[in-house]
């Protein structure tokens, strides 16, 4: 026997005296492998005729045999005997399993989740920021001035330090840019806070996800094409992408991108206030201000970005009429998924 065939005929025996239900199969299997007949003499025997380069190797192996399977013997015997064993011995196979209600993701995490690995097929990374943030980063960096309406209280929950609420994940970008040189690819999952009456859409807290993508000759065409191999990954190959004009302070062009209503398939229906169409993200071309703001140069530099409602695709996706299902954590709800 070589030393591969030794050490084979270990991994056998250990795995048969682990197994092994009572003392008189563990002394069957000692005599086996050890005894004074059994598999260990013979292999000592053979090492002669092992060549002799390998006879070291052989030899080396046939020691581990005899002093595995030795502490081996002895720990199962050992385990056999033990009042645990003894418990285990009484164990009746006929009864039923017992169930246990399993944990799951709430359809919110599983939303971002599922996007995340969409986008991260397209070469995107993960990055996160702070829900607290400075007004830099989620209105002067963004281009957005200090006379702009989102920064009235109330719109936004500023604390009495003069740090807000994040009011959407774009903050992130920034924080992204300020560090980093292009070419940047991102997604940035994440809660944000807005003086919102909470009603049937709205809450005060929701969740976006931000991209930003930063690289030479970027155009609306590669935003529009990601969008929309995004949506019909999320939500099925049937849903069609629209883009309409809009204004951002920190793009430009700037766009509401809109999905098929998933409910109707476009005809119309309640979810979709009968128009066929659904709002999902705002996007646009990162404006020259904003990469002037991080420092990097907008001529040579191109970029888009876009932040879509995480609640909206959970809403559309799984047919939840009303936003508050989603916040309130009834079991019940929460298991239908
Ligand atoms: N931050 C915007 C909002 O919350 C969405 C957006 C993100 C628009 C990125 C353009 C680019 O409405």
């Amino acid at each position: 026997m070589n030393a591969e065939q030794i050490d084979a005929a270990r991994c056998e025996a250990l795995e048969l005296i682990a197994a092994a239900g009572c003392d008189a199969v563990l002394e069957e299997l000692r005599v086996r492998f050890l005894g004074r007949k059994g598999m260990l003499p013979e292999m000592m025997k053979g090492l002669k005729d092992v060549p002799a380069p390998a006879r070291g190797a052989a030899g080396k192996a046939a020691n581990a045999f005899r002093e595995e399977l030795t502490a081996a013997l002895a720990q199962r015997r050992q385990e056999l005997s033990s009042p645990a064993a003894a418990a285990g011995a009484e164990f009746d196979a006929s009864l039923p399993g017992r169930w246990r209600a399993a944990g799951m993701l709430h359809p919110v995490s599983r939303v971002i989740a599922d996007a995340v690995a969409i986008f991260s097929r397209m070469g995107f990374v993960a990055a996160e920021g702070p829900d607290i943030e400075t007004a830099w980063h989620n209105f002067e960096a963004l281009n957005t001035p200090a006379y702009h309406p989102s920064l009235d209280d109330t719109d936004t929950f500023w604390l009495a330090d003069g740090h807000l609420l994040r009011t959407q994940t774009s903050p992130v970008q920034i924080r992204v840019m300020e560090k980093q040189a292009p070419p940047i690819r991102i997604v940035t999952p994440g809660r944000c806070y807005r003086r919102d009456t909470t009603d049937a859409t709205h809450s005060a807290n929701f969740h976006q996800i931000e991209g930003l993508y930063v690289d030479r000759n970027v155009t609306l065409a590669d935003l529009k094409g990601t969008l929309a191999f995004f949506a019909r990954e999320m939500m099925g190959p049937g849903v069609k992408v629209r883009f309409r004009p809009h204004f951002f302070p920190f793009t430009e062009p700037s766009v509401e991108c809109d999905f098929s209503c998933h409910v109707c398939g476009g005809k119309g229906c309640r979810v979709c206030k009968n128009s066929g169409w659904i709002e999902i993200a705002g996007a646009g071309m990162v404006d020259p201000r904003v990469f002037e703001k991080v420092g990097y140069n907008p001529d040579e530099w191109d970029g888009y970005a876009f932040g879509m409602g995480v609640e909206r695709i959970a809403m559309i996706k799984y047919g939840v009429p009303d936003i508050r299902a989603l916040y309130e954590n009834d079991v019940r709800f929460l298991h239908a998924f």
